[in-house]
């Protein structure tokens, strides 16, 4: 007996939803009184506790793709869905609110508050939801310990090195339990030592959390930390690889990179 055709709606069986899809994206800049891509085509899709990251030199539009998933800039054309929803479907309000439940922010400057203790910095998404974050207390303390800061959390930035301050950037990007967190070059302000043991938490993270991470860097070494590797140049995605020796595979990397003549 044939089994009746799957029907579209509620009961169908689940295909899992992307954590992040880009379609068809472009993004055009006014450059010497004409317009030019900066963001050319760029379509991928990332799943649910996939470890992904961004690989291209610096000027090939990896901030400025970075900004357009995040929805703090529109595409010129094009489609970026979070959970599947239509980031550009809605108003600035709308983006904001996507931006605030569902992900999280790694920068290369760490943007801590300087006036606040490092548990203040981790929960301050929690206060910006109006969540209280003693309600969450015990989440916060787990996160702290997964991260090795839990001994830090009276300290204030100014106290931190480097690597301890990225440790805190990243418990405030994953405090408030988003599908998806972007970093952009998050190594880049580090001793090599720092920037691979922050790379290593992020896979870690991945791994005992859920969280779907894409990481954005120059540095093939970071790039190579991934379970997929996307390629960017001049603003064009060249390749969208699945790395076949595993993660930490710095020679596939680069003989990819020597491919594309990149
Ligand atoms: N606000 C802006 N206005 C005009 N051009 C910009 C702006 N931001 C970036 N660009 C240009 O877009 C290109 C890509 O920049 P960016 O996204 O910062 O690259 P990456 O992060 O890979 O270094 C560069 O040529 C840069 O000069
Ligand atoms: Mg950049």
């Amino acid at each position: 007996m044939t089994p009746p055709a799957a029907a579209a709606g509620p009961s169908a069986p689940a295909v899992a939803t992307p954590v992040l899809e880009a379609r068809g994206v472009f993004r055009f800049r006014k450059a010497d009184g004409r317009e030019v891509p900066i963001v050319r085509d760029v379509g991928f899709a990332l799943r649910r506790g996939e470890f992904a990251t961004i690989m291209g030199p610096s000027g090939s539009g990896k901030s400025t793709l970075l900004h357009l998933l995040a929805g703090l800039e529109r595409p010129s054309a094009g489609q970026v869905l979070i959970d599947g929803e239509d980031l550009s479907a809605g108003d600035e309000e709308q983006r904001a609110a996507v931006r605030r439940r569902r992900i999280g922010f790694i920068f290369q400057f760490f943007h801590l508050l300087p006036d606040l203790t490092v548990e203040e910095n981790v929960t301050l998404p929690l206060r910006i939801l109006g969540q209280r974050p003693q309600k969450h207390g015990a989440r916060t303390a787990d996160l702290l310990a997964l991260l090795g800061i839990d001994k830090l959390r009276t300290r204030r930035p100014a106290a931190l090195s480097g690597g301890e301050m990225q440790r805190v950037s990243i418990a405030r990007a994953l405090v408030a339990q988003p599908s998806l967190v972007l970093a952009d070059e998050p190594t880049g302000n580090l001793s090599s030592k720092a920037g691979e043991e922050v790379v290593a938490l992020l896979r870690t993270v991945t791994e005992k959390l859920g969280t779907t991470v894409l990481l954005v860097t120059h540095n093939p070494r970071d790039a190579a930390a991934g379970d997929r590797v996307l390629f960017l140049h001049d603003g064009a995605l060249r390749q969208n690889a699945e790395l076949t020796g595993g993660p930490f595979d710095v020679a596939d990397v680069f003989h990819r990179l020597q491919e594309l003549g990149i």
